[in-house]
């Protein structure tokens, strides 16, 4: 074997790949010149063959010529693109490493969503969704909240200028609370009735770490024959107990809410200090999680419910707040902030 051999398979495989008119004749070529049988192969296994003083020299050319086909061929390839038999779509790098494709989670409010959903469906009550745009209707007058009232200025929102309702049309605004859905499900299903209303609501407030504009709420009432608050009462401590551990007490303080009498304000034990007294619970050992009480008489009525027949309580925890107490998440605006560094947390 000489150079000149050499030079000549070079010349005439770098002839063949320019004249090569698609990706199925390259690899013919590819075969042809460098497969296991191919003529370059052919001669690289007889350098070994030749004299001492030749095998390193010739050997180096023959690499060279190597790499020259195959870059050849690589060139050609690019250039040639999709031009083939459709051979190079089904081509695969089984070399190459797999793509890592991150799975996502769920976001922690929809994890204490699901939960509670799970614990008050254990008990019998449905889950229902209620219309994010809702009517001054549900979310105000029907719960004794009349517009001349102060307690609207308690949840102010976001209305629907009149220029955008037709003739006749509610007057429509972006709901302040899950509440609306009580005389909405009152109005569909009757008495009795258990159910909650995980959702979204939304507020005109100037936010802080405790204050959102859009906030998640989960309503959740039950109306049946001689409701009592110490059904409620119970209820709750079943979910906090779940929620936050067996040692866990619920304390029912008294608040204003039109739409229930008597109303309060839920508190359970501080799940950080134990209800010693830590900075979480501004040492008083007791976190606030929602606002409660007896379904008021006209917004039973409102709902087509006789309220000499039938009572009932209603609930509403704040699902924000109640993911901050779980971890001790101190700015509510992490949420809703879209920082993975936050949200890869859970
Ligand atoms: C209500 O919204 C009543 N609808 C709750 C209720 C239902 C009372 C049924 C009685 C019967 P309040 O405005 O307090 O109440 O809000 C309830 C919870 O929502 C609060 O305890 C808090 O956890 C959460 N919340 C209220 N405003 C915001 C806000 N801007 N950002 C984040 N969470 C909020």
């Amino acid at each position: 074997m000489t150079q000149e051999k050499l030079q000549q398979i070079k010349a005439r495989a770098l002839g063949e790949i320019g004249k090569a008119a698609d990706q199925n004749q390259l690899q013919n070529l590819e075969i042809k010149y460098l497969g296991r049988k191919g003529e370059l192969t052919g001669v690289l296994r007889t350098i070994g063959e030749l004299p001492q003083e030749e095998r390193g020299r010739m050997g180096n050319f023959a690499n060279q010529v190597k790499q020259e086909i195959t870059a050849a061929i690589g060139r050609a390839r690019e250039v040639l693109g999709g031009k083939s038999g459709g051979l190079e779509k089904e081509w695969i790098d089984v070399t190459a490493s797999k793509s890592k494709r991150s799975l996502g989670h769920l976001h922690p409010i929809s994890n204490i969503q699901y939960k509670l959903e799970e614990i008050f469906s254990s008990m019998g009550f449905m889950v229902l969704d209620g219309p994010e745009l809702e009517s001054d209707y549900y979310n105000f007058e029907a719960l004794n909240i009349p517009s001349w009232h102060p307690a609207r200025d308690m949840q102010d929102t976001f209305y629907v200028e009149p220029a955008y309702r037709q003739a006749g049309e509610e007057n429509l605004l972006m709901r302040t609370h899950t509440s609306p859905m009580q005389v909405r499900t009152m109005e569909k299903y009757g008495a009795p009735v258990k159910a909650i209303v995980p959702g979204r609501c939304f507020r005109n407030e100037a936010t802080d770490a405790r204050h959102e504009h859009t906030l998640y709420q989960m309503e959740g009432f039950m109306i049946d024959k001689n409701i009592s608050f110490a059904n409620l009462k119970a209820v709750l401590e079943v979910v906090a107990k779940k929620l936050y551990g067996e040692e866990t007490k619920v304390r029912l303080r008294p608040k204003f809410y039109p739409f229930v009498e008597p109303g309060v304000n839920g508190e359970v034990t501080c799940f950080l200090c134990k209800g010693a007294g830590c900075r979480v619970c501004k040492k008083t050992g007791w976190l606030e999680i929602f606002g409660a009480g007896m379904i008021h008489p006209d917004v039973l009525r409102a709902g087509g419910i006789d309220p000499a027949r039938w009572s009932g309580f209603a609930f509403g925890f704040g699902l924000m707040r109640l993911v901050m107490l779980k971890y001790g998440i101190d700015d509510i605006r992490l949420f809703c902030g879209g920082d993975l560094r936050f949200l890869n947390q859970f």
